[in-house]
């Protein structure tokens, strides 16, 4: 895929944009029982960190607006390898995330902090679940570091196939 060629070129290194979606901002104060104590910033911050680790480039967004996350999502176009998104409520919810992740053909893994499936009923469907490379949910902040464990693999195997 051309999109997927020009992120992927050999020697360049790995770019992951990771996203968080509505209230997530507001992690660490925010139902801490269910989603922990730690800070969005501290999570972007270790992210990064993480990411300078396995020699790869971690951009991190937040947003509370549906738009903007599909913006944000379109600018990645050809400039990412891999994107790690929690979409928050709008997983349950939005089709425009979901048609903008289709359109710019970045291999995918899905972000909770909860399990959803322990959770309320309206919470067990998502509208990106099928076009997921995977789901990791359920270990808190951990589930972001996991994320971007996988997301080197996927993006280092993307790379071998396209050469
Ligand atoms: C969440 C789960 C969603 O149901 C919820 O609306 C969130 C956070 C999570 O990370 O566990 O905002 O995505």
């Amino acid at each position: 895929m051309v999109t997927r060629a020009k992120a992927g070129q050999s020697g360049s290194p790995i770019v992951v944009l990771v996203v968080h979606g509505p209230n997530l901002n507001l992690l660490g104060e925010r139902e801490p029982e269910v989603y922990g104590r730690t800070r969005l910033v501290d999570i972007d911050k270790e992210l990064k960190q993480l990411g300078r680790e396995l020699e790869m480039k971690v951009e991190t967004f937040q947003s509370n607006s549906e738009g903007a996350i599909v913006d944000r999502i379109q600018q990645a176009r050809g400039k990412c390898d891999v994107l790690l998104i929690n979409p928050g409520a709008y997983t349950h919810t939005s089709v425009a995330i979901r048609d903008a992740i289709a359109a710019v053909n970045i291999p995918l893994i899905e972000v909770h902090l909860s399990n959803v499936y322990r959770r309320e009923p309206f919470r067990h469907h998502s509208t990106i679940a099928d076009i997921a490379h995977g789901r990791i949910m359920g270990f808190g902040a951990e589930s972001y570091s996991l994320a971007l464990r996988a997301a080197r693999t996927i993006a280092q195997e993307s790379r071998r196939q396209s050469g």
